[in-house]
């Protein structure tokens, strides 16, 4: 079993927990690509969905399935997504494909955030995955010299990368996240960072583990 395979199992016992009738949250990356994929089966039986990135938004279009703008929605039943890190705690690094804070959007307003994830995500601290930090452009320098003095981590700036919103990204390399709670909330108190990859404060209700020998679903 591949780990592509182990995603997309993921996404299929992410299935289960959607409810006919409502609008789905839909998150960002291949893991969640796998979930649009097999909503696309049942889309005659959703209302719609909300997307976290504008590459989401195409891949559900693609697929026939109604893109709804979140401005629209006063309730989202369910948001599904993937994850770069994960713990037992259910607490997350994400934001590797640079989509954060728009997942974080959606993830807040959901009732139900079903997070899924292949087995090599597992780990028993955060931080081996560098910390996605989005910035306001012309703030980048300061965040990262406050970043490298208060800190310890060694922020990068991903060169290229412009965000859905318009901003860039740092990622924060060496951490190792003992308190994820009180990292997430000092570091959006920073001005210029708009949001940073730990979800934390609000984790996923459901986190299914796909692996060799099957899935796993820790609350
Ligand atoms: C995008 C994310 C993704 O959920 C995360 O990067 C995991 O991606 P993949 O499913 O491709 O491993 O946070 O911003």
């Amino acid at each position: 079993m591949t780990l592509d395979d182990m995603k997309k199992a993921a996404a299929k016992a992410a299935l289960e927990h959607v409810t006919a009738g409502t609008i789905v949250g839909v998150g960002t990356g291949s893991t969640a690509n796998h979930f649009i994929d097999l909503l696309a089966g049942i889309k005659g039986r959703i209302d719609g969905a909300v997307a976290s990135s504008v590459a989401t938004a195409n891949r559900l279009k693609k697929h026939g399935i109604e893109v709804i703008d979140l401005n629209m929605v006063d309730a989202l039943s369910i948001y599904v997504d993937g994850a770069d890190e994960a713990t037992r705690y259910l607490h997350l690094i994400k934001g590797g494909g640079g989509a954060l804070t728009r997942e974080k959007i959606v993830a807040a307003m959901a009732k139900k955030f079903v997070c899924i994830v292949d087995e090599s995500k597992m780990v028993d601290v955060l931080g081996t995955f560098p910390l996605p930090i989005e910035v306001i452009p012309m703030a980048r320098s300061f965040i990262a010299r406050h970043l490298v003095k208060n800190l310890g981590g060694e922020p990068v700036y991903r060169e290229g990368a412009i965000t859905d919103n318009g901003n860039v990204i740092l990622d924060v390399y060496g951490l190792s996240i003992m308190e994820p709670v009180k990292l997430e909330t000092e570091l959006n108190q920073l001005t210029g960072v708009v949001t940073n990859g730990l979800f934390a404060r609000r984790g996923p209700d459901v986190l299914i583990v796909s692996g060799k020998d099957g899935i796993k679903t820790l609350t």
